[in-house]
């Protein structure tokens, strides 16, 4: 039931039920990764049964596939699709810019080329990710398994020229092992504290042979949604350069909540 959510979930729940307003029949809707996308894919599911709502989901990970399945989100892959009208996605962090870090749940790869090759990508996310510079979030980038130390030093040696605040990087484990993606690539974290210029950043971290891709999205994020746990939520809106707020209502009775 609701009173049960957690602030942050409360925050969570609205920002995605608010976004879901952006989904109409007809679309192919890109589905993010993260308990706030999480959120949404089980807002769509209600949509889908109570409203008939008629859509195809493109999920960015085997875990929101699993979940669009078990809450009726038809779902086929990007080939398929080939271009979506929306993707909904959480972020770790975002700026004025709208500039993100993603990847905490390791998914950023499939995450940026299903957020890419959509029409708009709307975060959803708590005021807790808002933040003046990114960087406090570790940085994940994804790199191939093959000679990731070598990698890894490259990445070091790189951060050396550039303006970042703090220059520790990371394999990030799965208890005793490193972490596979769905891609079966290693992520390692950039412990930066600061990140001075994103945009630099990004392009030249992308130049090294081994990484596959780096979880900084600029200029790919068009609205962002931010939740508050009493039920307020913030638009904004990069493109038009407008913020507006909403509210949603909890309803106890909701069906959303007894599938937790
Ligand atoms: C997944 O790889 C990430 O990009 C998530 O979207 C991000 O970590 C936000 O996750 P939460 O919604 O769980 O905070």
């Amino acid at each position: 039931m609701t009173k049960e959510l957690s602030p942050a979930d409360k925050a969570k729940f609205v920002a995605a039920k608010r976004a879901c307003d952006y989904v109409q029949s007809g679309m192919k809707v890109g589905l993010g990764t993260g308990s706030t996308a999480a959120w949404m894919v089980r807002c769509l599911g209600e949509r889908i049964r109570e409203e008939g709502l008629r859509i195809v989901g493109v999920p960015t990970s085997t875990r929101t596939a699993e979940l669009a399945r078990q809450v009726g989100v038809p779902i086929t892959s990007l080939d398929d699709a080939k271009w979506l009208d929306v993707t909904i996605d959480g972020a770790d962090e975002f700026d004025p810019n709208l500039a993100l870090i993603k990847g905490g749940g390791a998914a950023l790869l499939q995450e940026k080329i299903v957020a890419t090759a959509s029409d708009q990508m709307i975060v959803i996310t708590d005021a807790a990710k808002e933040v003046a510079t990114l960087g406090a979030f570790p940085l994940p980038v994804e790199v191939i398994p093959f000679g990731w130390q070598t990698t890894k030093a490259l990445i070091e040696e790189l951060l050396v020229g550039l303006d970042v605040m703090n220059r520790e990087v990371s394999l990030r484990m799965n208890g005793d092992r490193p972490l596979i993606t769905d891609e079966s690539n290693y992520i390692v974290d950039l412990h930066l504290k600061r990140i001075g210029n994103p945009r630099q950043l990004a392009l030249v971290l992308n130049q090294i042979p081994g990484v596959v891709e780096n979880g900084l999205f600029i200029d790919i994020c068009d609205v962002v949604v931010i939740g508050h746990a009493d039920g307020r939520v913030v638009l904004r809106d990069i493109n038009n350069g407008t913020e507006s707020e909403d509210r949603i209502h909890f309803a106890p009775s909701d069906n959303i909540f007894r599938e937790l």
